[in-house]
């Protein structure tokens, strides 16, 4: 029980496919309380068929700082303090996945960079002041930020963006006890991967360039994560730690 009596935030849950939800998973496994944040109405009712009645879901779309601004508020009046923050978040537009990196559009990679990597600081920004000593957050990469994918396109340019925002927040969130870092994980099919053209491609690619042929899946991420958020990560700061079975290593 790495995370007894820890209260996490986790961002992005849109099915029980999503990334957030192998983490939330493995957190409540651990011990923690979860308390889930969604983007609108029709994924809140996605998140409602998964977790107990009892869990709070709060609205809070990335792409307002109000509506970012509202949901901390609400989580420090109703929780107080939480002790880490689950970032899975990430979109373009699907014509920006696909064809020549050259002709992504100023709005298409101004949106993918807005909502994939500039919500990062948003987030931080507003759970700072509710953060424990010590606290975590966790965000989610690809690949993609460090090697061309075919198709992935401006979403590399945005994790590339991220994880550099890791990196930048993990040093001044030290002052605050509060560990910033985030996990490179493999490919998974999930809502925001059909995003990508030829995502089965992109998908078997991963699952091929692992050295036992089995690609990575939501419960090894989702431990990782628990990890990373426990108090045993405490020598873990701004760093990025693979999670794809290999794939990097080719
Ligand atoms: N699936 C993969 O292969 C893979 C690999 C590495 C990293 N990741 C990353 O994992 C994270 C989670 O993605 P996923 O693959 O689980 O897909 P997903 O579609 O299940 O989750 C993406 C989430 O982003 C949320 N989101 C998008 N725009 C938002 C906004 N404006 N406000 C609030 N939330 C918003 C969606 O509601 C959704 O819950 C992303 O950062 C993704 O890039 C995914």
């Amino acid at each position: 029980m790495l995370l007894n009596g820890k209260k996490i935030v986790v961002m992005g849950v849109a099915n029980k496919k999503s990334i957030a939800w192998g983490c939330a998973k493995a957190l409540l496994e651990q011990g923690a309380e979860v308390i889930y944040t969604y983007q609108n109405d029709r994924l809140k009712k996605q998140i409602e068929k998964l977790v107990e009645t009892s869990s709070d879901l709060i609205e809070c779309d990335v792409s307002n700082d109000q509506s970012i601004d509202k949901a901390f508020q609400f989580i420090g009046e109703k929780y107080q303090k939480i002790d880490g923050v689950v970032h899975a978040i990430a979109y373009a537009n699907k014509e920006e996945l696909s064809g020549n990196i050259s002709d992504v559009s100023r709005a298409g990679f101004s949106l993918a960079h807005d909502i994939s990597s500039y919500s990062l600081l948003a987030v931080t920004k507003y759970a700072k002041p509710l953060l424990n000593d010590p606290g975590s957050i966790v965000s989610l990469t690809y690949f993609g930020s460090e090697r061309v994918i075919p198709n992935y396109n401006v979403m590399g340019i945005a994790k590339a963006s991220l994880e550099a925002a890791i990196r930048y927040l993990a040093s001044e969130m030290a002052s605050h006890g509060v560990r910033v870092n985030g996990i490179s994980a493999g490919a998974i099919k999930t809502l925001a991967v059909t995003g990508v053209k030829d995502y089965n491609e992109l998908i078997k690619m991963s699952e091929d360039r692992t050295p036992d042929k089995k690609g990575v899946t939501l419960e090894e991420i989702g431990n990782t994560c628990a990890f990373l958020l426990s108090d045993m990560a405490s020598g873990i700061v701004g760093d990025i730690i693979y999670v794809d079975k290999g794939v990097h290593l080719s």
